[in-house]
């Protein structure tokens, strides 16, 4: 058969396929997720998310020290207080969960890149991720609190800021109190597209960040919109975000597209605890092949835009990228 086309010759050696790759990931873009708790000596694995465990702070430094060792070089934590209160007040304390994990973080491995998740949802009784009147969130009483979290979280060691919360204006809110602090090179790193999606079950689970009533669709976006996630994005810009992220990642990868070639800056996305948990499912059930999908996972993410990739399989592809596997 006389074909000019053959797309196949460039599929038939293994050295031409890695040669002719269009996607290029690096484990410099990966960012692992962490869960801390009050409490000594504790590492206690969450149930829907298996092989991921929360950690008092007294144990996080051998997970530190062995996602370094596997090249992972910057971590996002969250914190899960003893004690919840309306105003969600231990977000924003000096002595906060997170806020001593920082402190620790710093002193135990000062090359790593810490990164603190500002949010109330951990911290109010009613798992809402902001202040409430009646049954809603108010958005600008919000505002107040969540700058005060970010700076309590730099004072205490974060690197970067990253709002998880989708109330409006609290990228400019955050920017203003660091920089009258003196933090005007902490960068923020928005969660700017993120969904209010069933791809969190697991994370409320981790956290125990359900929320009492309700849910989140009066500030988490709906996932029918396209047009007003970029809004969303160019109003973070707009209000100073550094870096801009798409969450969940897997099920939007048209958005990390179309917000990568519609704005100038880094675009991270977060692929969430739902993906972790349905992977880790299908794979502990002998249903997929787990490496296999992770990396497909992973790839599509970068493929569509993606520049940092938050994940809670940071430290398997780690290896997967070492192996060339990917990458
Ligand atoms: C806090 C926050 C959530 C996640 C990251 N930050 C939960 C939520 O919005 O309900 C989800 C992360 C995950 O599912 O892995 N607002």
């Amino acid at each position: 058969m006389e074909l000019v086309n053959r797309p196949r010759r460039l599929r038939k050696h293994a050295v031409l396929r890695k040669m002719v790759r269009e996607t290029r990931m690096d484990k410099s873009s990966l960012v692992y997720p962490m869960f801390l708790m009050e409490g000594s000596n504790l590492k206690e694995e969450i149930p829907s998310m298996p092989g991921q465990y929360r950690y008092s702070v007294d144990r996080m430094e051998e997970q530190l020290i062995k996602l370094q060792d596997a090249g992972v070089s910057s971590v996002m934590f969250f914190g899960i207080p003893s004690q919840k209160d309306e105003l969600g007040s231990g977000a924003y304390d000096e002595d906060g969960i997170v806020q001593k994990a920082f402190r620790k973080a710093k002193e135990a491995c000062p090359e790593l890149y810490l990164m603190g998740d500002v949010c109330m949802c951990e911290y109010t009784s009613h798992g809402h991720c902001g202040v409430l009147q009646g049954q809603e969130v108010e958005n600008d009483k919000t505002l107040e609190l969540l700058a005060k979290t970010a700076l309590s979280q730099v004072q205490a060691g974060a690197d970067l800021v990253a709002p998880s919360d989708m109330m409006d204006g609290r990228v400019s809110a955050i920017r203003r109190m660091l920089d009258r602090h003196g933090y005007e090179t902490v960068p923020i790193m928005s969660y700017a597209v993120k969904f209010a999606s069933s791809f969190y079950g697991p994370f409320r689970d981790a956290a125990g960040s359900a929320p009492a009533f309700g849910d989140r669709k009066s500030y988490q976006m709906d996932y029918h919109n396209r047009r007003e996630a970029l809004k969303e994005a160019m109003l973070d810009v707009e209000e100073g975000a550094d870096i801009i992220m798409v969450k969940p990642a897997m099920a939007y990868g048209d958005l990390i597209r179309e917000v990568k070639d519609r704005t100038t800056i880094p675009i991270a996305s977060y692929s969430v605890s739902g993906e972790y948990a349905m992977v880790k499912a299908a794979s502990q059930a002998g249903w997929m092949d787990e490496a296999g999908v992770l990396c497909e996972m992973a790839t599509s993410a970068y493929r569509a835009g993606t520049d940092i990739y938050l994940t809670y399989f940071a430290m398997e592809l780690a290896k997967y990228m070492d192996e060339g596997r990917i990458g």
